[in-house]
């Protein structure tokens, strides 16, 4: 796969006559088509654009789109990086002592003030089609609280408890970073204070269409699309904020995306699991529901700890079983890391690999007039955090349940949909009151995650303690 140093370079500044013939020379001079008929404002604005479009990018991707896609390297099952979740409690594996001392550790790793949580929120959302970005989807059962004042909640209850601030990131793109960074505001940084809260705004990659030429969002807009999660590593290196996070003592960064209600943007366990394993970059997994779900798997590349792309396994090896009948790509990413801050510097100067996906793309034809197209008319590009995994020289892989950590938000009815994530976390909290031997309330259950993000803190509460190792921690 084709290696870029790094999306949005950008160029020096250049006058307009220049810039115009240099987008002619390019074969992208139809970005100009209406600059004759823009107000001073736009036209501005447009140049604007069109000085940060790296037109050698743009020449690189499309010729990307158009390679044959590489026949993957050697895969085999992972290895000692895959941290499997064991059975129930005592069963004898020592396996509840070893999540003990990783909690316990993930906790002072919290205490200590090396832990920032960041929320990747500058996704388009285009399958769920709501005009307002995901963070501001209603999640909360009674209160329709958002999913980000849902996350920042469970951030809040943290900083409570140890008694300082908690760095929250919240990266956006230029979809995103406008209405969000309102929001923010409207709300007062859910009570997590505006100086602890950092908004950098991720790359972005102009989806090109099946001439390789740019798309126009509007008359005097260039279509631009987020770079994708693995915008991460940059959003976090650019303007500083990594250097600004490390120099307040932060070593480590908990990630993970908006869209997913269940997930814990600070969980002790894996934490401490991935300081344990001096892993670099750690992962959340949990076992497929079917072999066929699309789904990325842990997997070894070329003998290297990888994320595969559903779309990359043959039938025959998504269906491969061990002698015990699990399936050995059986382990799906979540999207939720443990990334060191430094690993996170050292990508960002590296740069990741840029996939491809044909997609609609809606955008202003040559007569200036909107066009919706009903078939994938262009081709995306965009960059995946977990590519970073098999440069990492340490890695860890960290099983967890997918009742208890996963259900996104993606489509807007069906599978991964706002009432699929809704029963779930009703299911969730109700077994939060059964396992406790408590009643549930009539009705939908919210349990303020300010209060009790997770189960423990919940049976803490309710001074329910039901196993040893508890009760000494
Ligand atoms: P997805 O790609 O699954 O969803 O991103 P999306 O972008 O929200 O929606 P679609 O694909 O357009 O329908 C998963 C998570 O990663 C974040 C999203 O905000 C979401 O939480 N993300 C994705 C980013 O922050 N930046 C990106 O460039 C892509």
């Amino acid at each position: 796969m084709t290696e870029f140093a790094r999306p949005n370079s950008g160029g020096s500044a250049v006058d307009r006559d220049t810039l115009v013939a240099r987008f002619e020379d390019a074969g992208q001079g139809h970005v100009f088509a209406f600059l004759g008929d823009l107000s001073e404002s736009e036209s501005e604005s447009l140049l604007r654009q069109a000085q940060a479009i790296d037109l050698e990018q743009v020449a690189a991707l499309a010729a990307l789109a158009a390679e044959t896609r590489p026949a993957l390297a050697e895969i085999a099952p992972p290895g000692d990086e895959l941290l499997r979740r064991q059975g129930a409690d005592a069963d004898g594996t020592g396996a509840d002592e070893r999540r003990e001392w990783a909690r316990e550790r993930g906790v002072a790793m919290i205490e200590s003030g090396r832990v920032a949580v960041m929320v990747a929120a500058g996704g388009q959302g285009t399958r769920l089609g709501t005009r307002e970005p995901k963070a501001m989807f209603p999640i909360g059962p009674r209160t329709g609280r958002s999913l980000l004042a849902w996350h920042a909640a469970k951030v809040v209850h943290w900083s409570r408890r140890i008694g300082q601030p908690i760095p929250f990131i919240v990266m956006l793109s230029d979809a995103t970073a406008a209405a969000t960074r309102t929001f923010l505001e409207d709300y007062q940084y859910f009570g997590l204070g505006r100086e602890n809260v950092h908004t950098p705004v991720q790359g972005s990659l102009p989806p090109l269409d099946d001439d390789g030429r740019l798309l126009m969002a509007s008359r005097h807009a260039i279509a631009l699309s987020p770079n994708g999660h693995g915008g991460t590593f940059s959003a976090l290196a650019d303007g500083g904020l990594a250097d600004a996070l490390s120099d307040e003592g932060i070593t480590t960064i908990s990630y993970v995306q908006i869209d997913n209600p269940l997930i814990h943007p600070l969980d002790p366990v894996f934490l401490g699991a991935h300081d344990l394993a001096q892993s670099r970059l750690s992962s959340k997994s949990v076992a497929k529901r079917t072999p066929a779900e699309k789904v990325g798997v842990f997997a070894r590349v070329a003998g290297k700890p990888s994320v595969v792309e559903y779309s990359e396994l043959t039938d025959e090896q998504a269906g491969q079983v061990d002698d015990a009948g699990d399936l050995l790509f059986g382990q799906g990413s979540i999207a939720a890391h443990c990334i060191e801050l430094g690993f996170a510097s050292e990508m960002a100067e590296r740069g990741l690999p840029v996939h491809r996906a044909r997609k609609k793309v809606p955008h202003v034809g040559a007569d200036g007039e909107p066009v919706n197209p009903e078939a994938p008319n262009a081709t995306k590009f965009e960059t995946f955090l977990f590519d970073a995994i098999p440069l990492a020289e340490q890695s860890l892989f960290f099983e967890t349940l997918r009742e208890e950590e996963f259900s996104p938000i993606k489509n807007a009815t069906g599978s991964d949909s706002p009432s699929t994530a809704a029963a779930d976390v009703q299911s969730l909290f109700r077994g939060w009151f059964e396992r406790a031997g408590l009643a549930a309330p009539d009705g939908a259950i919210e349990i303020d995650p300010e209060d009790a993000p997770d189960e423990r803190t919940f049976r803490e509460h309710r001074g329910v303690v039901d196993s040893e190792a508890e009760q000494d921690a």
